[in-house]
């Protein structure tokens, strides 16, 4: 039997698109007298389970932060550490992609990554690119500004090409560049760990997202505590500017 805090209230109005900042894995290994890599090594496990749950649940859209353009300032070591799980983790989701028929889409500067991580992307896009129950987007080499940057480089070359029609810009046409085009903007962010700020994710599509912060480290962020996180949402008056 479910544990009574772990069921979801019928009434629950469950966000369509959900975006979490995965935060907090070095300070919940430091806090258990661990190396920080032990922090990202449980941190994707949880990763994996919480897909899990959250397509059980029915959300069509996840997009997670994994790595952002601003990471590679961290030591030799623990990118070296990071890099080596993506590789794992994105084996292992060409599995999970089939099981659950869940496309995954990988945003960010790609190019930036490795090539046998690039040849594993392409691969996971293709092989999973036939499945539409859940869209699955992992944010990987990503920043807003980094994102914004070069969607307005490819959209100036467009319209060089005179490819624009009006010549006009448009917040659609922005959209239709960006890494996540296609993809409904997030209902909910999530950020674990305490920090309340945004770290360079999704500035354009975040513009009307219900901003949820918990101290709860990602290790330790649980099916309980996703609960709580639409439940406060679920509280939320959106207005989108009217009233
Ligand atoms: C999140 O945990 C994982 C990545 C940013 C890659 P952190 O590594 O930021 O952990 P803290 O915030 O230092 O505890
Ligand atoms: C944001 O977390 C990036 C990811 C979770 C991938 P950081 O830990 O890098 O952000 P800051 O440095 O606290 O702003
Ligand atoms: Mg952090």
């Amino acid at each position: 039997m479910k544990k009574a805090k772990e069921q979801i209230p019928e009434d629950l109005v469950l966000p369509q698109h959900i975006a979490i900042i995965l935060d907090g894995n070095g300070r919940w290994a430091r806090s258990k007298g661990m190396p920080r890599s032990y922090g990202h090594i449980v941190g994707c496990d949880n990763l994996e389970k919480m897909c899990n749950v959250i397509g059980d649940m029915g959300v069509p859209y996840l997009t997670v932060y994994a790595f952002s353009t601003e990471n590679w300032k961290r030591s030799q070591d623990e990118v070296k550490v990071l890099m080596d799980l993506f590789r794992r983790y994105l084996k292992k989701l060409v599995k999970t992609a089939h099981r659950r028929q869940m496309r995954i889409r990988i945003i960010g500067d790609t190019a930036g990554l490795d090539p046998d991580i690039q040849e594993s992307i392409r691969y996971l896009e293709e092989v999973s690119g036939v499945y539409d129950k859940m869209l699955f987007q992992i944010a990987l080499n990503y920043g807003g500004r980094d994102e914004i940057e070069r969607a307005v480089t490819r959209l100036a070359d467009d319209a060089r090409k005179g490819l624009l029609p009006d010549g006009r810009v448009t917040g659609n046409m922005i959209e239709s560049y960006l890494d996540t085009a296609g993809v409904p903007d997030p209902d909910l962010l999530i950020r674990t760990s305490g920090e309340q700020r945004l770290s360079n994710f999704l500035l354009w599509q975040l513009a009307y997202t219900e901003f949820y912060f918990t101290p709860v480290p990602w290790p330790a962020f649980g099916k309980k505590e996703l609960l709580d996180a639409i439940a406060a949402f679920n509280g939320r008056d959106r207005r989108y500017g009217g009233v």
